[in-house]
């Protein structure tokens, strides 16, 4: 029985999520919240080993739907293997991507249909979803203008798609917040970082009794 709190981060590239990560990973040790951090697609070894498939700049010839159910394949195993176990410990999970981002860039961006890849979905995570995602929203070019600037990022196939590919996955994310008010925040990572984890703190600690 899940006793934990599922959070994931979505966002653009160069969105500023996995830092950001970071950050709330050290606002919860100070409040002595017991949790753990992940990420999507990987976050064990089999889900890391397709990651290297699916993110290959050599695999130009990829098609969409392989894609797709690569992401899902990924999801199901790194859901069991680390996400449901944490969750049934009471941890807070908080995932660098989750569900959203498949609907976002496979399902809108990529043309193959939001419900069509939420199908395909429902059998990867089985009822599991996201209590809480928070969506860094920021300009396409200028996320992009960010990861060019930090040579530490890797740069992997889908950093390479076009700018109007990455718009319309900012589009396809809009209309998740549509679809999922409740569960969907939007935060401004347009701003510094330290106002992004402000904005952040603020939405978290509805969820998250600190002292
Ligand atoms: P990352 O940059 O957040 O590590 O994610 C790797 C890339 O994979 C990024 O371009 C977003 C993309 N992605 C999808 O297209 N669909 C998915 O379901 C997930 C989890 C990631």
């Amino acid at each position: 029985m899940k006793k934990g709190l599922f959070i994931s981060l979505e966002g653009g590239e160069g969105s500023g999520k996995t830092s950001q990560i970071v950050a709330i990973s050290e606002y919860l040790k100070k409040h002595n919240i017991d949790h753990i951090i992940t990420r999507e697609p990987g976050g064990i070894s089999i889900s890391e080993q397709i990651r290297e498939v699916i993110l290959n700049k050599q695999n130009t010839t990829m098609d969409g739907r392989t894609e797709a159910l690569l992401y899902a394949a990924a999801r199901r195993q790194h859901l069991v293997e680390k996400v449901i176990p944490a969750l049934n410990e009471g941890k807070v999970v908080i995932s660098d991507r989750f569900v959203d981002a498949s609907l976002a860039y496979q399902g809108y961006a990529r043309g193959l249909g939001i419900d069509e890849v939420m199908e395909i979905n429902e059998f990867a995570i089985d009822g599991y979803m996201p209590d809480l995602t928070l969506f860094l929203d920021i300009d396409p070019q200028a996320g992009l203008d960010r990861i060019a600037k930090n040579s530490q990022r890797e740069v992997n196939r889908l950093d390479l798609e076009a700018l109007d590919f990455h718009n319309k996955v900012r589009e396809g994310y809009n209309i998740l917040l549509k679809n999922y008010p409740e569960r969907i925040k939007l935060i401004d990572a347009s701003k510094n970082f330290d106002e992004v984890f402000e904005e952040i703190k603020k939405v978290l600690d509805k969820y998250i009794r600190v002292n």
